[in-house]
């Protein structure tokens, strides 16, 4: 008997529509590509959308963490608390600036952001910030985080990159999250909720902050390209140390197509979502993150764990005997070469909730355009996998 070759299904998978492209290829008539009229819109939408000030659109989430860092001044001899269970651009922003990274341990299994507990117990006299991630779009425990802030006059950068449209369920009403810390950060890589290919957005409530981003996104210039090709300006001063940070046209016009549908894609999200926790929760080896979380996450990533003698790589291959993606959400960065150099050898992080649970976490397959047959397909693909492992 002939197998039918198992359905590719990827981690995550990108449908973009006739009216993006009809907007890239627009702007390519235009005759106008670099920082102009459409990244403008953008930022605008972008800025209704959130309720924020000030958007400032820039080349990625990086770019977006580091003028953050930067616009809040900060430097050499500083502390920055962020999680170790992140990607290691969360850290790297804060390197760039001279500052240095304090790892926070998670709250544990069920909820994988960062402990404010944790946080409050390595806030030393030179800790001037806190840098938070929204894991996987579940909003962190930003009431939590703001009185900690204010407690020891902390500034509070969030990282948003999983989190485009999350809403954080405060106790004086819902809040966008990204408009809740100093300075928000969103990234619009090829994998995220929303995508420009590269891109990212700086947002801020603070007029002093967004005039700082906005000089240093572009060599620190108090004029742009277009601002003197509409006859704005003839001139410019360079006023601080500054980057070429912009974004383009093709991607702001990709971005705002993008943003329109960002809603009803993380609604999809939230249904598949809801699907893998149904059919997910009974099976006794696993363990799901974020199970009880409240409903405003953006269902960035579908993280599980496995639980007792399941071992991971060997889960992971199975999967992908099945055609299926899976991953790691993250590698601790306190673990990488690079990052270990930093300490002494045998410097203690502290991170033990960290340590254990990314030993045993692993990414699902995760995409609004995927159909409920695939994500059958993988969940009977699990269970087939567990009860083998039960047996043996
Ligand atoms: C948590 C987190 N922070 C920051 C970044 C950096 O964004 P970018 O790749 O757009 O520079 C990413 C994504 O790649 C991310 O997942």
């Amino acid at each position: 008997m002939k197998l039918t070759k198992p359905e590719k299904i990827p981690l995550t998978d990108l449908k973009l529509g006739k009216e993006e492209v009809a907007a890239v290829a627009a702007v390519l008539r235009s005759g106008w590509l670099s920082m102009g009229p459409k990244t403008a819109e953008f930022e605008q939408r972008l800025q209704e959308f959130l309720g924020v000030k000030h958007a400032f659109a820039v080349a990625n989430g990086t770019a977006a963490l580091h003028l953050a860092c930067e616009s809040l001044g900060l430097k050499e001899g500083d502390e920055v608390l962020c999680p170790a269970l992140t990607f290691v651009a969360t850290a790297n922003a804060i390197l760039y600036t001279g500052a240095r990274p304090v790892f926070i341990d998670i709250n544990g299994p069920h909820d994988l952001n960062l402990s404010v507990a944790d946080a409050a117990a390595k806030v030393t006299e030179r800790t001037r910030a806190i840098m938070v991630l929204h894991y996987g779009g579940y909003p962190c425990d930003l009431d939590g985080v703001r009185a900690l802030a204010a407690k020891y006059n902390l500034k509070i950068i969030e990282d948003c990159a999983h989190a485009p449209g999350a809403v954080y369920p405060s106790p004086d009403g819902p809040q966008m999250v990204g408009t809740i810390g100093d300075v928000g950060c969103f990234s619009f890589f090829a994998n995220k909720n929303m995508t420009t290919g590269e891109g990212g957005m700086v947002v801020t409530g603070d007029a002093g902050l967004a005039e700082k981003i906005r000089i240093r996104r572009s060599h620190g210039m108090t004029t742009l390209t277009w601002d003197r090709h509409k006859g704005h300006s003839f001139s410019y001063d360079v006023v601080a140390r500054g980057y070429n940070y912009r974004l383009d046209e093709m991607r702001a016009a990709l971005g705002l197509m993008q943003l329109q549908k960002l809603k009803e894609r993380n609604n999809q999200r939230r249904r598949l979502t809801s699907a893998y926790h149904e059919r997910l929760r009974d099976l006794p080896q696993l363990e799901l993150p974020f199970l009880q979380a409240p409903t405003g996450s953006a269902y960035h990533l579908l993280p599980i764990l496995l639980k007792g003698r399941i071992k991971r790589p060997e889960f992971m291959a199975s999967l992908a005997k099945q055609g299926i993606q899976s991953s790691v959400h993250y590698p601790p960065i306190h673990c990488f070469s690079h990052y270990r150099q930093m300490w002494p050898p045998l410097f203690q992080h502290n991170l033990p909730i960290t340590e254990e649970v990314a030993s045993r976490v692993v990414s699902l397959p995760l995409y609004p355009a995927m159909s409920m047959a695939q994500l059958t397909h993988v969940v009977k693909a699990i269970g087939a996998f567990l009860a083998s492992r039960s047996r043996v």
